[in-house]
């Protein structure tokens, strides 16, 4: 296709995938878990996570993109034709539908958040976890308030993607991404500055491995995937809008690199501020809903530190959300002739919609949740990051080295670099340990949902 978009340059692909990789996975996911699952040991693991697994399939998933210049369905069907495996591809465009749906409710709650703090809403919350506790509960079971702010959130996620790949993702993130940045370091400063705030240092990178469990490998190596938004193709859709001049490996790098630092940033951010007001590390997931607003009107200027953390989080989540909306898109442009706008503005709202039953679910609209004996806002979570993901990614993996094959994978690799020495050897054991590892986590979970007992974890 010759009209296709193309990005504007090399540091706007960069800033873009990694917008998409840096999400409420870096900031919120991440610092809660590794709270939970005894700090430093927990991110030795998901380091090595991260390289082992992510790596190969990040670089496999541009490979893909650029080869083809086609979004996930349109991909596999041109490396594959005639075959079943643009069903990867199709699993991936359904997974973008049901992490959207919930994705929007999230960052609906971020935008909401900034404002309370703004307008002083945390002050009452100070040293109060059962008030900010209750305070959110009752928010997000609302029936419309969530709803209102969640709406914003889409729509403005809309609004990036009607303008297109450089006009709308590519500009949007070279504004946030280094706005996220910014942000993030001054409160990580303000944090390590404050009394104790430098036992957060301790309490991620001096690891104490008795306190890691087997279980807690399995979350860092199935978190590895979600932090880099692999296995439904968004990678693949980000790498059809290059040209062939592009060093994937270092771009890949590049990603990661961000990716990884800035999640570490916010849990320094996060746990300095914990440790220097005595709180607990290990609030789950309700570390920044709940702990930091209470924590906040504690420090000099905490009103404005609120608002600053939520809306950083905010644009982290609005840069994620914008990529998987582009996979729906991308996916009805490429396939089904649709203009940008009119694929776009429907399945903006299609997924706005899905999205509002979800967080009713956390309150409001109870059906579901009685038959299925769990919210829908958590069933669509767990469908996607437990399963959906994985198995997209363990497939992409099995892809390259059963069918399209690892020497014209290379060949393709290799354009754009200037060292064209790789080992299809090592390449081949890559992906042979990523589908490995994450067909080993598809079937632990599946394994503890059949007799209640995993094999791990
Ligand atoms: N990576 C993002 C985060 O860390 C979430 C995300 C965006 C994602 N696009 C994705 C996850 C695609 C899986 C697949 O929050």
């Amino acid at each position: 296709m010759n009209n296709r978009e193309q990005w504007g340059s090399r540091i706007g692909f960069i800033l873009a995938a990694s917008g998409s990789a840096v999400g409420l996975g870096n900031i919120w996911k991440y610092p809660h878990m590794a709270g939970e699952n005894g700090g430093a040991a927990f991110t030795v693991i998901y380091l090595i996570c991260i390289l082992i697994v992510g790596l190969p399939i990040v670089i496999a998933e541009f490979v893909i993109g650029r080869k083809t210049q086609l979004s996930p369905v349109g991909a596999f069907k041109a490396l594959a034709p005639n075959t079943n495996w643009k069903f990867v591809g199709v699993l991936g465009v359904c997974a973008a539908f049901v992490i959207l749906s919930f994705y929007g409710v999230v960052g609906g709650w971020t935008l909401r958040y900034t404002m309370l703090s703004l307008f002083g809403g945390f002050v009452k919350f100070s040293g109060n976890p059962e008030l900010a506790g209750g305070q959110f509960k009752s928010f997000i079971s609302n029936p419309i308030n969530p709803v209102f702010w969640q709406i914003i959130f889409m729509t403005l996620t809309t609004m990036v993607i009607v303008k297109g790949v450089k006009g709308g993702i590519e500009k949007w993130a070279k504004i946030m991404m280094p706005a996220i940045l910014v942000i993030l370091g001054v409160l990580m400063f303000r944090g390590l500055t404050l009394p104790n705030g430098t036992k957060a240092l301790e309490f991620l990178f001096l690891p104490k491995f008795e306190d890691l469990t087997a279980s807690s490998i399995v979350l860092a190596l199935g978190h590895a995937f979600f932090t880099l938004s692999l296995g439904m193709g968004t990678m693949i859709t980000y790498g059809s809008y290059l040209s062939r001049d592009q060093n994937l490996l270092t771009s890949a790098l590049w990603v990661i690199l961000l990716d990884t630092v800035i999640a570490i940033m916010a849990g320094v951010a996060i746990f300095a501020t914990v440790f220097a007001l005595g709180a607990n590390p290990d609030s789950g997931p309700g570390l920044i809903f709940v702990a930091l607003p209470t924590i906040f009107p504690q420090i000099a200027g905490g009103t404005l530190w609120g608002a600053l953390f939520f809306f950083l989080l905010f644009m982290a989540a609005l840069t994620s959300a914008i990529s998987i909306l582009e996979v729906i898109t991308a996916y009805f442009i490429d396939e089904k002739d649709w203009s940008r706008e009119k694929a776009t503005v429907t399945f903006g709202s299609f997924v706005t919609i899905v999205g509002i039953f979800c967080s009713m679910s956390m309150g409001g609209f109870n059906d579901f949740n009685t038959i299925f004996n769990i919210s829908f806002f958590d069933f669509l979570d767990y469908l996607s990051s437990k399963y959906m993901l994985p198995i997209g990614g363990m497939l992409t993996a099995l892809f390259i080295l059963m069918k399209w094959g690892v020497d014209d994978f290379i060949r393709e690799l290799v354009t754009g670099m200037e060292n064209k020495n790789i080992d299809p050897f090592v390449v081949k054991v890559l992906f042979i340990i990523s589908a490995l590892v994450v067909g080993f986590i598809i079937s632990n979970e599946i394994i503890a949902i059949i007799t209640g007992n995993p094999i791990v974890g």
